[in-house]
């Protein structure tokens, strides 16, 4: 059965009334079920029953028009379409009504059947393709409102025209600051920044490009970026973009291969030190033996030579096999701030011979934080220690901040020294990895495996000949 439209005619001339519905008649293919009222003030409150399909308006309803009645019910939220009645040779009244936002106008005196057909029919494709887009678009909100990636639309300059809560979330600026800014704050070198709008312009879109990026601290943020450069209807360029942080992952992964590393050293140390304490025995024995039979006095000090060096060899095994143990970590509630001067005060020699200005930035609030506290002061001097070693002899500025986060404190021990070439920043926890002639290379591995432990994070930064600066970001 066919459905009936229900259409409201509101129009003041009772003649035209029946003209209207006679025509109607006379469509084929539908069936209608039509309403009508002279009024004005009727067909506004007719409307907000939101009962009828397709709502008909002549032009001209006594004081008003059909087009305030149009502005009103479209302001009052109504939804299906109108078709206005305008008088022969009215063009602007025909373009006004489509303006405000009819579906259709029709010019009475020349509407017939067929064209009252294709009219309604046009009216009401038209509506449900607008009804589509529109909750197609509720969708596309929804996901990008709700997505955990940062998803943004900037003009061609990079400058953010709109974006959802993660980019706030992600980088910690403010809605208002993003607005104002280009995307060009969120990157750590200009050079990637370059290389990055250079493939975007070149190819017209880039997908999952690593960037290293940066928030509002400064503190690195590992991402990949896909972006695309899309014109629009009026010939402007716009580019749309999503940003997933990856910096948790990647930090997981970095810590995973040297954990890796560490207990492949580990494993070879005690292998080694086993291995060599058999012979070592053996040796001790038949030094035994000599003296004993050749109780020479002028032998004595080569064998007192032999049995010293076996001593201190079987001393440096008994190290290696307890530094390799995994000794149980004693947790303990300390002031950060209390902490870092103790560790300091174990270095303080070291930094009064290089005239080293200490400058500290301690946050009032810092709180106590659960820690093992002689590893973690092991771990900071390792860290101190080094930036002592890499100032100059004068003019070198030490200086130490903490700050606190929501569950996290931080720490920041800076220098003004040699700094790190950018090849070495990633092999700088790795076991045995040294810069310097005297140098073992385990200050930092020791350090990152206590950081570690203790479910902390680790990040440095440096520019050669400029600074060092190494962040610890500890669980409250
Ligand atoms: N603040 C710093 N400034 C410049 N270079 C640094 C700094 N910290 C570490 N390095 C570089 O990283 C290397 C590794 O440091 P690490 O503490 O692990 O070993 P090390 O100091 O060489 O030896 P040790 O085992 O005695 O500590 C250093 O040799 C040095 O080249
Ligand atoms: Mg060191």
């Amino acid at each position: 059965m066919k459905r009936k439209i229900k259409i409201l005619l509101v129009e003041d001339n009772e003649a035209d009334y029946v003209l209207f519905e006679s025509l109607l008649q006379d469509v084929k293919n539908y069936e209608f079920d039509l309403q009508w009222t002279p009024y004005y003030e009727e067909g506004l409150a007719i409307i907000k029953r939101n009962e009828h399909d397709v709502y008909v308006l002549d032009y001209l309803l006594g004081n008003y028009t059909g087009l305030d009645l149009l502005k009103e019910a479209l302001n009052w939220g109504c939804e299906a379409p109108f078709i206005v009645l305008t008088g022969i040779g009215n063009h602007q009244v025909d373009m006004e009504a489509m303006e405000t936002g009819a579906a259709d106008f029709l010019i009475k005196g020349e509407i017939d059947a067929e064209k009252l057909e294709r009219s309604i029919r046009y009216s009401l494709e038209r509506n449900a393709n607008l009804k589509a887009l529109k909750e197609s678009e509720v969708k596309y909100r929804t996901v990008f409102e709700s997505s955990r990636d940062m998803i943004f639309i900037a003009d061609e300059n990079g400058n953010l025209i709109d974006f959802n809560d993660s980019a706030t979330k992600i980088f910690g600026y403010s809605r208002e600051d993003l607005l104002k800014s280009s995307f060009s704050i969120f990157y750590y070198s200009e050079e990637e920044e370059k290389i990055f709008l250079d493939a975007l312009r070149l190819t017209g879109t880039v997908t999952n490009n690593e960037l290293i990026l940066k928030n509002k601290d400064g503190a690195k943020k590992y991402c990949l970026v896909s972006a695309s450069l899309q014109p629009s209807s009026e010939g402007k360029i716009y580019i749309f973009g999503i940003v997933h942080d990856i910096t948790r992952r990647k930090m997981i992964e970095r810590d995973l291969v040297i954990a890796e590393k560490i207990a492949v050293t580990d494993r070879l140390a005690q292998m080694l030190a086993h291995e060599i304490r058999n012979p070592l025995t053996t040796i001790n024995l038949v030094v035994g033996q000599i003296e004993f039979d050749l109780p020479n006095e002028s032998y004595k000090p080569s064998l007192d030579m032999i049995k010293n060096n076996c001593r201190r060899i079987d001393d440096l095994i008994k190290e290696v096999l307890l530094s390799s143990k995994v000794a149980k970590i004693q947790m303990n509630k300390h002031n950060l701030n209390e902490l870092i001067d103790e560790t300091l005060n174990f270095a303080i020699d070291r930094i009064k011979i290089k005239k080293i200005k200490t400058k500290k930035d301690y946050a009032a609030d810092i709180c106590e934080i659960t820690v093992d506290a002689v590893k973690i002061k092991t771990a900071l001097l390792n860290i101190i220690i080094n930036a002592v070693e890499a100032m100059p002899d004068k003019g070198g500025i030490l200086t130490i901040r903490t700050r606190k986060e929501e569950k996290r404190c931080f720490i920041e021990i800076e220098d003004n020294g040699a700094g790190i070439a950018k090849e070495n920043l990633r092999k700088l926890f790795e076991p045995y990895f040294t810069g310097k002639p005297q140098g073992v290379g385990l200050g930092l591995s020791s350090t990152h495996n206590i950081i570690q432990s203790h479910q902390g994070t680790i990040e440095v930064e440096s520019e050669i000949n400029k600074r060092t600066k190494f962040t610890i970001g500890l669980n409250i």
